[in-house]
Formats: C-alpha cells, structure tokens, sequence
C-alpha cells in the first residue's frame, strides 16, 4: 500500500516554504482553498508562455488549445470515474450549480418539491432555491443532528415523496467535516423519482470521487480546493447533459459538454487541473491514472485520519475550546469547526494569523450549519481545516495555539 513521503509531498509546494513572524507558515485553510504544487505552476505558465489562443483556429496555439480542453477533460473524467464527454468546465462550483439549477427548474411544475439539506454549503442551497421560486416548487429542507453534525437517512425519508425532483446534498460539509451517507441519501431519492445533485467540492481532496457509485446524477467540484487553480468542475450523467436546456448563446455548440460552457474557458487553468489530477495521481501506484489516484487518496485518507486523531485527541484536553460536529475520525474528514469560549472566532482567526497559523471564521458560506447550531449571532465558529501537505507538528502548533487562546481569554 502507498504511503506518503511527507517531505517529498511538501518539497513540491513552493508556498509551503513561506514564512511569517519568523515561522514556517501553518496553512491549515485548506478548506479554503489548498496551495499549488510546482507542476500546476508550471503547466499554467507554459499555457501562457508559449503563446495562447482560442479554439477552432487553424494554427499551431489554437491546436494546442484543444489538446490542453481534451487533456484537462479526460483528466477530471478520471478524478470522478467518468468519461470525458460527462464533464463540463465553469468558472467555479457556484455558477456551474446556478446553470443547472436554471435548466432544470424548466423541468418542473408548481408544487414540484426540491429537497436541500441544512449541512450544505450555501452554493448547494440558493441556487436551488433561486429555482424553485422562479416555477412554483417548493424547497423542503432537512436537518442535521446539531449535537454531533451527522446527517441522519431517517430525515430525508420523512421529506422525500412522489413530488420530490431533487436532492441536492453534500457529499461532506466544509464547515463540520461530516461526510454524510450519500449513496443511501441517493438511492431513496431516486426511489421516490428525484435527482441528486451532489456538492463534492469539500470531499475532493480528502476522498475518491466515483461519482456514479455515490449515486450522483451530477456532482460539482471546484480545482482550487484540490491543489489546482480556480475552476470549477462538473460531472453529469450524459443523457441529462445532452437533454437539459442550458442556458446558451446561438453560436456555441448544441450538444456534448461544450453546450453547458458559456463564452471563452480559461485554457491556462484547465492545463493547471489536468496537472492537479497528475499530481495527485503521482502520489500512488498503478496501471491507470485512475488507479493511481485511488492509491494516492486511500494514502490521504491515511495521514489525514491519523492527523484528525491528533487534533481531537489534543482539543480534547483543552478547557474552554468545544469542538462542533463528529467527534471522533470516522465518516468525518479532518476539518474542525471550534469555539475558544468567550473569544469571537474572528478575533480567534486573526490572532491566530498573527502567529502564521492560517485559519477561517465566520460561516464559511455553510449559513444553514450556523443558523442550526446557533451560533450564528456569536459570529459563526473558528476552522481548523488539515489537507495532506500537513503535518503532525502542524497539529501539535495549531492544539499549542489554541491552548494560548483560551488561557488568555
Ligand atoms: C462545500 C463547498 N461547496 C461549494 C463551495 C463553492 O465553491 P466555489 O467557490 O467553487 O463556487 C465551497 C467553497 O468554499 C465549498 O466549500
């Protein structure tokens, strides 16, 4: 089994190597966004400078446009285990989630009902809301447990019915980390006629995506949280792509892929996710690229799950610091919603900045966790997020940390 070269993984990120206030900066914001190895650096630089163009010109960069449109989608079909014509680029997981959204509210009726979840980020929710307003559907919305952030299939059960068309649900929450029961979420809807949308743009660095086993019918990602540049990446099921309405300009194409993809793609980014997938698959072993990304990711999951251990291990001998969401490491990924008791998390954020350890505060866009925990008054919570450039002594700097802060509260 791969296992990972910590140093040689971290050699390959140049920000890694920053510092501030005399240390190494911590960047324990991956939920964020996550840094660049050399490779996408690079691969999106040469984009650039070895002369750039759009598609369909008769001449040498133009070609190379449409190599780099091909590679990037062949690259991403692997990250999702699907096939390239399944994969549409956008300018991130938002506006991709808005334009179909948009197609599919064209497919329902008043009284039609869409069923979003209270863990998922706010690009998971609004733009189904924004939909079903626009057609007479209704949005019914179920909770999760706020005592432990789990996400239970007895709720979606009491709310799915013969009018349900949609579920749209994350496959885990970049607020508390829960990785809910997606494919058993999937195959209710399904069985009460619905489709899923799925939200993987938090489960990307930390999981395998197979978006087919997880019961998708389509699943988002977004390549900046997963080592890659800005761009937003979509996975749907053929059929639905080629039959959906997208919302398009006369000239552009009528079908494949490209029918969804308004104006112009940044062909300098998409050189940067197919160089994203590499890497990542670079860090396993195999016959196929795919093969070599589920190497790499069990390996991830790996380290990550013993660095979520540290973390909640030492969280847990520090008084007046609560720890939201799962408290253990299984169905979790290593990200950590917290409170310093007393300490907005914004003032929590930005001492902790002072010392160079990167975190977030607020709500992360996750509205509907905050709203339900209720903490939302109180600012949101402190975010604590670990990817797999991280290290046990991050751990160890960031539990230091908060011990500092909840002594000097
Ligand atoms: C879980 C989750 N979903 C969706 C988004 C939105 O992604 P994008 O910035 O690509 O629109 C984010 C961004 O933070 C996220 O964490």
């Amino acid at each position: 089994m791969t296992t990972l070269d910590l140093p040689a993984v971290r050699s390959r990120f140049p920000a890694l190597a920053r510092t501030e206030a005399g240390r190494p900066v911590a960047y324990l914001d991956g939920p964020g966004g996550t840094q660049v190895p050399t490779e996408v650096i690079e691969a999106i630089a040469l984009r650039l400078r070895v002369g750039t163009s759009n598609l369909g010109g008769p001449f040498t960069a133009s070609r190379e446009a449409e190599t780099v449109v091909e590679a990037a989608r062949a690259a991403a079909a692997d990250f999702v285990a699907g096939r390239p014509e399944e994969v549409v680029f956008g300018q991130n997981m938002t506006s991709l989630t808005f334009a179909v959204s948009r197609a599919l509210a064209r497919t329902w009726r008043p009284g039609d009902e869409v069923v979003v979840t209270r863990l998922d980020h706010d690009a998971n929710v609004t733009p189904w809301r924004r939909a079903a307003a626009e057609c007479g559907a209704e949005v019914r919305v179920v909770d999760f447990d706020p005592s432990d952030g789990t996400l239970e299939v007895s709720r979606l059960e009491a709310v799915l019915g013969e009018r349900t068309r949609l579920l749209a649900i994350t496959a885990a929450s970049n607020a508390l980390g829960t990785v809910p029961p997606v494919r058993r979420a999937a195959d209710l809807a399904h069985a009460a006629g619905a489709l899923v949308f799925v939200d993987g743009v938090h489960y990307a660095p930390h999981r395998l995506i197979d978006a087919a086993a997880l019961g998708a019918d389509f699943l988002a990602c977004s390549a900046y949280k997963f080592f890659g540049p800005h761009t937003g990446v979509l996975w749907g099921r053929a059929p639905l792509l080629e039959s959906l309405p997208a919302y398009k300009v006369v000239p552009a194409p009528d079908s494949g892929p490209e029918k969804w993809e308004t104006g112009t793609q940044s062909f300098e980014s998409l050189a940067g996710v197919a160089a994203a997938v590499d890497y990542l698959a670079g860090l396993g072993e195999g016959t196929t690229r795919r093969d070599r990304l589920a190497a790499a990711l069990a390996a991830v999951g790996e380290h990550e799950t013993a660095l979520a251990a540290r973390f909640l291990a030492g969280v847990a001998g520090i008084p007046h610091v609560r720890l939201y969401g799962p408290p253990g490491v299984t169905a979790r990924t290593p990200t950590f919603a917290l409170e310093v008791a007393g300490m907005p998390p914004a003032e929590a954020s930005r001492r902790l900045g002072e010392q160079g350890i990167h975190t977030w505060s607020g709500d992360y866009y996750a509205v509907g966790v905050m709203e339900h925990l209720g903490v939302a008054p109180r600012g949101g919570l402190l975010r604590i997020g670990f990817v797999h450039y991280n290290t046990a002594e991050e751990v160890d700097r960031a539990l230091e940390a908060l011990a500092g802060l909840a002594g000097e509260r």
